[in-house]
């Protein structure tokens, strides 16, 4: 059975940014309190009103396929994890397919909220190591500020907009992903959603006066549950591979809380620089996080080097991969890694 391995990363970013210091003309919050609370100092945001989450994946897959030197048509599946679609149908991955001019791809999106890029990977490499495809792109993206209340202070200081794509390849050798551990519990699904715009709730009047097609959510009570659900599944697939954290060479985290990372990479028994940051410049960007951080970091990556990939949002839904990096990212043309 081949293993599917991340043979290119791309992405996307809009260029205006948020700043803590722009929120405090918004909200009665401070920088101060949204750095130690949080780790992140600004966001960039999609203000293009024509534009939304399927041009961001569009863009990030764009870069995947030059940066491997592939034609679209050359794409079996595209996979779209995002909570922020255009709307709800057609699916985010038939626009980015036509977007991209995939002319023999099909798709489909995977609603995982923050956990949207790893349960995204996991799906797509059950095709890559069933043998059915060859190319699968896996696309992490949202359009955050589509769904914030920036009258919200517990919400609007953590959220951004962002995109990151990958490639998965057939690998016979030792490389590519080894494991992956997901989970789901709806019980605690009152603490962190979206709840109108669905069947339950379809758009109202009512629904928009109450701002009911905002994210909502307890942090607190989410932070108690990520802190132990993320560091949890990192220290299970680590344990299920007979992995220290000297055998670790990066975490790669979901951007949530610079604490709730913090907590996950010491579970595991890493030193700081083994682990993927960059919140304090985009913030939480949902399904996006995990591949931004992937391709600022991707020079540093060589053949070989066991990475952790973990992430908690809502659902909840949680989990983790264990994968040994294929390439060699200081090789690849116009990197310019900030890891
Ligand atoms: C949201 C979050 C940053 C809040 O941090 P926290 O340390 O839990 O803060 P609390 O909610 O306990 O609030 C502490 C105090 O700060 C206040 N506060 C909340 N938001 C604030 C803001 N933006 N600026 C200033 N003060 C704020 C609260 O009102 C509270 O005041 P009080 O003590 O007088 O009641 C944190 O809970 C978190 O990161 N949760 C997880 C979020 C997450 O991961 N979500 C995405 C899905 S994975």
């Amino acid at each position: 059975m081949p293993r599917a391995a991340i043979t290119a990363v791309g992405h996307f970013l809009p260029e205006d940014r948020l700043t803590n210091a722009d929120l405090e003309r918004l909200v009665d919050t401070n920088d101060e309190w949204i750095r130690t609370r949080t780790g992140i100092r600004e966001r960039r945001i999609l203000r293009d009103p024509d534009k939304a989450t399927s041009y961001m994946a569009t863009r990030a897959a764009q870069e995947v396929l030059d940066r491997r030197g592939i034609s679209a048509d050359e794409i079996d599946l595209i996979i779209v994890g995002t909570v922020t679609p255009d709307m709800l149908f057609p699916a985010t991955a038939c626009l980015v397919q036509h977007q991209l001019g995939a002319s023999n791809a099909w798709g489909f999106d995977v609603l995982a909220a923050c956990s949207g890029f790893l349960f995204s990977l996991a799906t797509g490499a059950q095709f890559i190591e069933s043998g059915k495809h060859q190319k699968v792109l896996v696309i992490g993206a949202d359009k955050m500020s589509s769904i914030v209340d920036y009258s919200d202070r517990t919400t609007c200081i953590i959220f951004g907009d962002g995109a990151g794509a990958v490639l998965l390849e057939p690998h016979d050798g030792p490389y590519g992903i080894i494991d992956s551990v997901e989970h789901v519990d709806g019980s605690g699904g009152d603490f962190l959603k979206m709840e109108a715009g669905g069947s339950l709730l379809p758009a109202s009047h009512e629904t928009v006066e109450r701002k009911q097609h905002s994210v909502r959510q307890e942090g607190r009570q989410v932070f108690k549950f990520a802190v132990k659900g993320m560091a949890d599944v990192a220290a299970n697939i680590m344990e299920r591979n007979d992995l220290t954290g000297n055998d670790v060479d990066f975490l790669v985290p979901h951007q949530a809380n610079l604490r709730i990372i913090d907590a996950t990479a010491s579970r595991m028994g890493l030193d700081p620089d083994k682990v993927m940051i960059n919140i304090e410049r985009y913030g939480n960007t949902t399904a996006g996080t995990i591949p931004l951080c992937l391709y600022d970091w991707e020079h540093r990556l060589r053949p070989g080097h066991n990475l952790v990939l973990a992430a908690f949002g809502g659902g909840f839904s949680w989990g983790a991969t264990y994968l040994r990096w294929a390439y060699d990212g200081s090789k690849v043309r116009g990197v310019k890694g900030e890891g």
